[in-house]
């Protein structure tokens, strides 16, 4: 039988193949649009999408719809998910172990939403969705085919909070983002131009 996102979420929110089932409130599953064409996937959820159940809904989350919105684009116009689900506690990087637990749902996501391009946002997500030697300072904004997709990463969210010289970088980044979504995708038309 062909999986289904309802299957997939019902095993998703009753998980414990690792250790951070006994520590998250909520599963953070995802959220948006399953038929996008641009799929973002960040680290891990924090405490404050840990509360809710929604990825990037704290300080970070305003930050990236502030990104996409300088772009003509809003989350009812990508999917946003984690390489993990739970939140690692104390908002440390998840383990490999953890990931490694972890990863099939995102991939079975990604079965499902077949987008056309994939963004990882940070280093984490680079590492685990484009190659393991990913260096964001010097590949961020750097387009690679791999999966049937075209991917990228840029900065995450919080690093743009914790040091803002770098959204100058990401603003190119979004821009590039922008370009390739014109180009490649087809019902994806973002709002208006920048
Ligand atoms: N940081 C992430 O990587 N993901 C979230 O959902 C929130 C903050």
């Amino acid at each position: 039988m062909g999986d289904s996102w309802e299957l997939l979420e019902r095993e998703c929110r009753s998980c414990r193949e690792c250790a951070l089932c006994q520590t998250r409130k909520n599963v953070v599953f995802g959220v948006g649009n399953p038929h996008a064409e641009i799929l973002m996937v960040g680290e891990g959820p924090g405490a404050n999408e840990d509360e809710q159940g929604i990825p990037f809904v704290g300080r970070a989350g305003m930050l990236l719809d502030d990104m996409l919105a300088i772009i003509g684009l809003d989350r009812t116009m990508v999917y946003i998910a984690n390489i993990v689900k739970c939140r690692p506690p104390g908002n440390r990087d998840p383990l490999n172990v953890e990931q490694d637990a972890c990863i099939g749902y995102l991939r079975r996501q990604m079965a499902l939403i077949q987008p056309e391009i994939l963004v990882c946002l940070g280093r984490i997500a680079a590492m685990r969705l484009i190659n393991d030697k990913f260096r964001i300072t010097r590949e961020h904004g750097v387009w690679y085919d791999g999966g049937g997709m075209r991917m990228m990463a840029m900065y995450h969210p919080s690093a743009l909070l914790r040091d803002p010289s770098k959204r100058p970088e990401t603003f190119d980044d979004m821009k590039s983002l922008q370009r390739e979504i014109r180009r490649i995708c087809t019902h994806t038309e973002p709002k208006r131009p920048w």
